[in-house]
């Protein structure tokens, strides 16, 4: 077993996953990652590695940076410091069609990736298809086919986004971003306005996806429960680092604090709700004001 390599953050694993991870090919690697928007450091040295094949959620508080490290690994944004590695090349140096080329290997289902309303189910699945490939029109057929039966929707390839109810919407949304048959997939908060049913299947379906064809993932999400039925390994960030990471057995019996807040849903905790703001008191003009 090879050692322990987590040094920044508390691992929760024994023996360490990363171990696992380093046996195995990492797909995406965070090597002491900084990112600020302007003025506002959001991330501060973030370090995680991904292996290949494996579904692993990203959890943090609001705020914490998550859609920013998607951002990372999709080379929308690129970090101050520190290197982003996908499929083992570095983002960063990639030119614009190097650029291009690693995302027709990514597939996206995000919190609000709307369908395009003018267009049936089948030709939202077939857009991509589409734009990236050649394909005779039967073997487009075959494909999307094969695509939403995979999300249980073949039935509905005639329907218009408006006909569909918001998790059926979903699973087209999932369809589509398979459509080129990824190696990688980002999910931003895929289960966000979800009944407890659809949220169900769309986890069932992402962990499917994942092991049928191999393709590794990355889930930002706040739906602890129900990642922790379907993910391979999670990290936690906040406060610009990845503070807790583990497999989903060790999470649920974690003492760690921030792991227990995100495991009990408490509102008190290491994770704060509020956005960083000058002083109450002085915002409201009260500063200096004594009590009776
Ligand atoms: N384009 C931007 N310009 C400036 N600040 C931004 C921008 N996008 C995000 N931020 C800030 O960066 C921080 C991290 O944003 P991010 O979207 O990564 O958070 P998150 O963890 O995904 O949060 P949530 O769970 O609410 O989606 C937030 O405080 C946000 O205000
Ligand atoms: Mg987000």
């Amino acid at each position: 077993m090879l050692p322990c390599r987590v040094r920044l953050n508390r691992c929760l694993t024994s023996p360490c996953f990363l171990a696992t991870i380093l046996a195995s090919d990492p797909f995406i690697q965070f090597d002491d990652v900084h990112f600020r928007y302007g003025n506002r450091p959001i991330l501060d040295g973030v370090s995680l590695s991904i292996p290949q094949g494996k579904l692993v959620a990203i959890m943090g508080g609001s705020g914490s940076g998550k859609t920013t490290l998607l951002r990372l690994i999709a080379g929308q944004l690129h970090a101050d410091r520190g290197r982003v590695t996908v499929a083992g090349q570095d983002v960063q140096q990639l030119n614009t069609a190097g650029l291009y080329a690693l995302r027709r290997r990514m597939g996206m289902l995000f919190q609000f990736g709307a369908l395009f309303t003018d267009l049936s189910v089948f030709d939202n699945v077939a857009f991509p298809l589409r734009e990236h490939t050649q394909l005779s029109p039967s073997m487009l057929q075959d494909l999307v086919r094969m695509k939403l039966q995979a999300v249980g929707l073949r039935g509905a390839a005639s329907l218009m986004p408006a006909e569909l109810s918001g998790g059926m919407a979903r699973r087209v949304a999932l369809a589509r971003a398979i459509a080129l048959d990824p190696a990688l997939m980002l999910y931003d908060e895929p289960f966000t306005g979800l009944d407890p049913i659809s949220l169900g299947t769309i986890a069932l379906l992402i962990k499917q996806l994942n092991q049928a064809l191999g393709t590794t993932a990355v889930m930002v999400t706040h739906d602890v429960h129900v990642s922790l039925s379907v993910v391979d390994y999670v990290y936690f960030v906040a406060q610009g680092k990845v503070v807790a990471q583990g497999t989903p057995d060790e999470v649920r019996t974690s003492t760690d604090p921030f792991v227990r807040q995100f495991i009990d849903g408490a509102p008190d905790g290491p994770v704060r709700l509020h956005y960083p703001a000058a002083d109450f008191a002085a915002d409201l003009g009260l500063q200096g004001i004594q009590h009776a």
